[in-house]
């Protein structure tokens, strides 16, 4: 499982002789799956290069608040809105005093400043400076801001002293990175999601499918990326934007979508079936538009159509399924019927969705849900579908973490509220 899997992380280097541990810390931050772009000092340019880290972290390495070709690439304002974090691997004493003091005369404290991600500090400097007044009052302040310090450590220092200012060793400070997001509810979790309608083809200019906007899976696919996880959504045909830090897999039928569920089911955790699947296809698909025929009077054309393969029941047959989350879109005897599908169809959550109600389910921008689990309902309150979409990812998380436990320990299954 990685940890960092998904987050990003803006590592901040200031000019000291620790500045060469930098690099083993950004090979740890990525081997845990974080995307890493370092900002460096112009002091910190005098003790380890910017190639050696642009090449570790595989990314432009960010060096002047006024370059315009960074700037054109992503400006300072876009970087401090892109990161998770800030990490700043060695803080100098005067990196955390102008810091302290609000200073926006460089790179990184600018960046500081502007960012809402949490920031933390590994702080490296001779046990003198570290012990001084004016450095610990400048920690509180910033301690008192919420930011947080990673040690220093204590012992031999490069300058030959012995006391407290060593910075951490760079795997203490990618483990104390990895528990600030160890509280996010899907880290490192793998999450597969099915979105938007499908449809058939009836012949070359005509199709059957249905009202589904892909609303409300992509408002999920968003928020299981935000909360850790690594997302693959298989959309149907749908007019939006993919989220950022999704991967999307388009697809136009339900047979497609089949395919492409398999092909990427390996490895993972969490099967969301949110997509409003065909039940149905035409029997044959005429290769050339149909045509009223002159010389028929009849007012009727028949169709036949055939069974989709249902997708979702395809996953819970497998022998070692994820954990499956099913939607169930019904105009009437909601409960009833959504709860006929847990059973049915094996899963282990269902999502009842009143689509007899136009103000919410196909289409629009709210919804209104209960969550049926084997034993227990939980209504969820009209809302918009990105805040239904973390409501209901709390409780699959809940739900996923209780079976993993009942499972790791071979008790009977059960999810409870
Ligand atoms: O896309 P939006 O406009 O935001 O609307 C959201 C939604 C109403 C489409 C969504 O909230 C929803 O309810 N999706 C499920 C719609 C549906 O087709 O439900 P169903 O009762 O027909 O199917 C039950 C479950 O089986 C669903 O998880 C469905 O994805 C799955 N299924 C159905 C048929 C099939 N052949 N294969 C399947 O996997």
């Amino acid at each position: 499982m990685l940890q960092l899997s998904n987050k990003r992380i803006v590592l901040g280097v200031t000019g000291g002789i620790a500045a060469y541990k930098s690099a083993e810390l950004i090979r740890l931050l990525t081997k845990q799956g974080a995307d890493v772009r370092v900002v460096m000092t112009s002091a910190a340019c005098e003790f380890i290069t910017p190639l050696t880290l642009q090449a570790l972290s595989h990314n432009p390495v960010h060096l002047d608040l006024l370059d315009t070709r960074a700037e054109a690439a992503m400006g300072h304002i876009e970087l401090a809105r892109w990161a998770d974090l800030v990490l700043v691997a060695p803080a100098t004493a005067d990196f955390i005093a102008r810091l302290a003091g609000g200073h926006a005369d460089d790179l990184l404290t600018t960046l500081c400043l502007a960012t809402n991600a949490p920031i933390c500090l590994a702080p490296a400097m001779n046990q003198g400076m570290w012990r001084d007044a004016v450095t610990q009052q400048n920690c509180e302040e910033l301690e008192e801001r919420n930011i947080q310090l990673f040690g220093p450590d204590e012992g031999s220092q490069a300058c030959g002293d012995i006391g407290p200012g060593r910075m951490l060793e760079p795997e203490q400070i990618a483990a104390k990175t990895a528990e600030l997001f160890s509280m996010d509810i899907l880290t490192g979790l793998k999450v597969l999601i099915t979105a938007g309608g499908t449809r058939e083809d009836i012949d070359p200019v005509r199709y059957i499918c249905n009202h589904s906007s892909g609303k409300m899976g992509y408002a999920l696919a968003e928020a299981s990326a935000a909360a850790g996880a690594s997302v693959t959504l298989i959309s149907g045909p749908v007019q939006l934007a993919t989220p950022e830090r999704v991967e999307r897999i388009d697809v136009i039928s339900a047979r497609d979508m089949h395919q492409s569920v398999h092909d990427r089911l390996a490895g993972v955790d969490i099967f969301i079936g949110c997509a409003a699947v065909s039940d149905y296809r035409p029997a044959e698909v005429a290769g050339e538009k149909i045509k009223k025929d002159p010389e028929n009077g009849s007012e009727v054309l028949e169709i036949k159509l055939v069974r989709n393969p249902d997708i979702i029941a395809s996953v819970t047959a497998l022998d070692q399924p994820p954990f499956v989350v099913g939607f169930a879109a019904e105009t009437h005897n909601v409960l009833g019927y959504a709860t006929d599908k847990l059973r049915r169809k094996k899963l282990d959550l269902v999502v009842a969705n009143d689509i007899g109600d136009r103000e919410i389910g196909f289409g629009s921008d709210c919804n209104e849900v209960t969550v049926i689990g084997k034993e227990f309902e939980e209504p969820l309150p009209r809302a918009s579908k990105t805040v239904v979409a973390r409501q209901l990812l709390q409780i699959i998380a809940r739900c996923f973490k209780d079976k993993q436990g009942v499972t790791n320990n071979t008790e009977s299954a059960g999810c409870l509220p």
